[in-house]
């Protein structure tokens, strides 16, 4: 039995980057129909028992894509800091290990925010973008779609943003870019970093 994960912030926690009622409908509608769809899908399988990681590297098809949906929804909320200011942000990035990595392979912060940013603009449909460390601690920017994670690929999810339309239409409608810009605004970088140092 798979189980959503409580919020750990009030739905207007995020504002006024992320707009209360799409936390709310975000969290009690689209995250919650993943995890019962796929407990509905997983009932009386080899899955029943298994977690939720175990269920996405060992399934395909309608099972992998709600068990994923799980997993991305939980990892793109937890990503994102409900105390954020840019200024917090900004400090809290400053103390990162991963900063140097960042900015030994991007040349600066900007660039990383640039590259990062316009491969979620062009993640074509619905999809995540997602920053991941490979085998060797190296960071790469990629794109998946509709619920695909890369870990199935072996890489380590560091951090992700939804560009699935609800993820950003009530507030944003079609301004995907402006979406993008404020969600920066709220990265967790204490998070990004502890995955970073594991
Ligand atoms: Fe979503």
């Amino acid at each position: 039995m798979i189980t959503l994960k409580t919020l750990a912030y009030d739905f207007n926690a995020l504002e006024p980057f992320i707009d209360a009622k799409t936390v709310e409908i975000h969290h009690t509608k689209h995250h919650q129909w993943y995890v019962d769809k796929l407990n509905w899908l997983i009932a009386g399988t080899e899955f029943e028992n298994m977690n939720l990681e175990n269920i996405i590297i060992n399934s395909n098809g309608a099972i992998f894509n709600n068990a994923a949906q799980v997993w991305n929804h939980t990892f793109y909320r937890e990503g994102m800091n409900w105390q954020a200011e840019n200024e917090k942000w900004d400090f809290t990035y400053r103390q990162a290990k991963v900063k140097d990595q960042i900015e030994k392979k991007r040349g600066s912060f900007e660039n990383f925010k640039t590259e990062f940013t316009n491969n979620a603009i062009w993640n074509f449909g619905s999809g995540w973008t997602w920053l991941v460390k490979d085998g060797n601690g190296e960071l790469s920017i990629v794109n998946t779609s509709n619920a695909e994670n890369p870990m199935t690929s072996g890489l380590i999810p560091l951090l992700t943003v939804d560009v699935w339309e609800h993820a950003y239409y009530l507030k944003y409608q079609n301004r995907r870019a402006e979406y993008l810009e404020n969600w920066r605004s709220l990265v967790n970088w204490e998070k990004v970093e502890e995955l970073y140092k594991n």
